[in-house]
C-alpha cells in the first residue's frame, strides 16, 4: 500500500476539562489523512466527555484495574487507532501500550521539562510549584511517552514569562494559550513526518 494514503486514526487520552482535546478535535476535523476517532477518559464527569459527545466522537471510559492490567489494548485496536495523544491524562501509561504504540504516543506538559514533571505534577499543581520556586519563566513541553511520568524525549518546547503577580490561575491561562496554539500543529507535524 502507498504509505502516504495511510490514514492516521488518533485516540486522545484525557482526564479533565478537555480544552486541549477540543483544539485537537477542531484542528483535525477537516484533515484528509488524520482523524480523531476516540476519547479515552478515566472520569465520567470530566469536561472532555461532553466535548467528545458534542463532536460525535466515541468515548472509552476506563477502569484503573483493567487499564493497568491490559491497557484496553484490544478495545483501542478494535477502533483502528494507530496513534495516541495525551491531553491532560492523569494515569501512567501501562507497559503494554508503551510497547504496542512505540514512538506513537505523545504528551503535553505545562512546564519546561525536566523541571516540574513527575507523579502528581498535573495542571495547577505544576504552576504552583513554578511560582513557589520563584521561576522567571515557564512554558510547555511536548514529548514522546515512555514508561515514566513526563519523561520521554522532548519534541518541542516554548517558554513564556512568569510575572511578578502571577497566581496558578493567571499562569495557567498563559500556558493554555500556548498549548492550544502549538499542540495540534506539533502533533500534525510529527504525523506528517512519519509518512
Ligand atoms: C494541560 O495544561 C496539560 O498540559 C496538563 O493538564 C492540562 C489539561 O488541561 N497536563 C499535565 O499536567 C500532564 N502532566 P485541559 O483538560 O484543559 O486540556
Amino acid at each position: 500500500m502507498n504509505k502516504c494514503s495511510t490514514k492516521q486514526r488518533l485516540a486522545i487520552f484525557a482526564s479533565g476539562a478537555g480544552s486541549n482535546a477540543m483544539q485537537l478535535i477542531t484542528h483535525f476535523s477537516t484533515h484528509t489523512t488524520i482523524s480523531i476517532e476516540l476519547v479515552v477518559c478515566n472520569k465520567p464527569d470530566a469536561g472532555v466527555v461532553n466535548i467528545a459527545k458534542q463532536y460525535n466522537i466515541d468515548v472509552l471510559m476506563i477502569d484503573k484495574k483493567k487499564f493497568d492490567a491490559d491497557g484496553y489494548l484490544k478495545e483501542i485496536l478494535a477502533k483502528g487507532i494507530n496513534f495516541i495523544v495525551l491531553a491532560g491524562f492523569l494515569w501512567k501509561i501501562p507497559e503494554i501500550l508503551i510497547k504496542d504504540f512505540k514512538k506513537k504516543i505523545v504528551n503535553i506538559h505545562p512546564a519546561l521539562l525536566p523541571k516540574y514533571g513527575g507523579k502528581g505534577m498535573y495542571g495547577q499543581q505544576v504552576h504552583n510549584s513554578v511560582i513557589e520556586a520563584g521561576e522567571k519563566e515557564s512554558g510547555i513541553t511536548i514529548h514522546w511517552v515512555d514508561g515514566q511520568y513526563d519523561h520521554g524525549k522532548v519534541i518541542f518546547q516554548v517558554s513564556c514569562p512568569v510575572l511578578k503577580d502571577d497566581t496558578a490561575t493567571t499562569l495557567s491561562k498563559r500556558i493554555h494559550t500556548l498549548e492550544h496554539q502549538y499542540y495540534p500543529l506539533i502533533v500534525e507535524k510529527v504525523l506528517m513526518e512519519k509518512k
